[in-house]
């Protein structure tokens, strides 16, 4: 088991600080993203979206606390938010080095549950999680793209999930969750072959930041032994330590929290 590092992970691998965009950034790992850059000092700016921000109080302290964080409005389903969203973003005329996803859905309180089984899968649900896991990584990057750097070395990175993966799955279930996380990975693959072509230091890869403790993986924790449950300081140490070590030959691949490559 790696030691949980004590300190946040500096991004020796940018130039100098990053200006960041963390989307899904009122809670879980997208906060603790927010949270382990302002507080370490890497970001010259980190613009923080999440869909409502009046309703994301940790997130309004980082961004009161830290004059790095600057919060932004964005539903990841809906194109016209991205389109505003970039708009703030392209008026301060900073090229963003560092672009994550955080966004994501596999449950929602007093919704629905991942599906068990066949008869519990509902149309309505897998759209919304199509909507918000599939297509709203993509929307994101088309928005952002025109702000990566034409040369220098770009991030461009989506959490999706191992469930996700194809050629992994041995147990079933969770229909909604892992198509639409098979979707968002097949699109960001799609991504990464045209992206490289505009913005040559880019790299665009999935990664799965392992069972992490929040909101979204708290029902399912039962069965996780304790040192594979991470907590998501330590989560997005682990993934800032992947992203340092990404070269361009990592582009359009699909990475765990350990740097291993998933299958799709
Ligand atoms: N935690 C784990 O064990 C684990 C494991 C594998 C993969 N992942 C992936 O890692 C990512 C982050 O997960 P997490 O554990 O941090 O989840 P979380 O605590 O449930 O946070 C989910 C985030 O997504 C945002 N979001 C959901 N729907 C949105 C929408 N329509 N528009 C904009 N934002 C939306 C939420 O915003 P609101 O606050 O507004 O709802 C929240 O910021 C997800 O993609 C998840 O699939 C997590």
């Amino acid at each position: 088991m790696p030691p949980t590092p004590s300190r946040p992970h500096c991004l020796a691998s940018f130039p100098g600080p990053v200006t960041a965009f963390i989307a899904g950034a009122s809670r879980g790992i997208g906060l603790a993203f927010v949270r382990r850059l302002a507080v370490g000092g890497q970001a010259r700016r980190i613009w923080a979206a999440c869909r409502d921000p009046e309703a994301a109080a940790a997130l309004c302290g980082l961004a009161a606390e830290y004059r790095a964080v600057r919060i932004l409005p964005l539903e990841i389903t809906d194109e016209s938010s991205h389109a505003a969203a970039a708009g703030i973003v392209a008026a301060e005329g900073e090229p963003l080095n560092l672009v994550i996803n955080c966004a994501g859905l596999l449950h929602r309180a007093g919704g629905p549950m991942p599906e068990r089984r066949l008869a519990e899968v509902r149309a309505d649900w897998l759209l919304e999680a199509f909507a918000v896991n599939g297509a709203g990584p993509l929307l994101l990057a088309k928005h952002l793209e025109p702000m990566l750097p034409r040369r220098d070395r770009a991030v461009f990175a989506s959490l999706s999930a191992r469930v996700g993966s194809i050629g992994d799955n041995r147990l079933g279930g969770w229909y909604a969750y892992r198509g639409s996380k098979a979707a968002q990975n097949m699109f960001l693959r799609t991504l990464s072959i045209e992206l490289v072509r505009r913005a040559r230091g880019a790299v665009c890869v999935v990664l799965h930041p392992g069972t992490t403790d929040t909101d979204l993986s708290r029902p399912f924790q039962g069965g996780v032994p304790r040192h594979k449950l991470f907590g998501p300081d330590r989560a997005v140490d682990q993934l800032l330590r992947v992203i340092d070590g990404l070269s361009p030959r990592d582009n359009g691949r699909f990475i765990a929290w350990n740097g291993e490559p998933i299958p799709w």
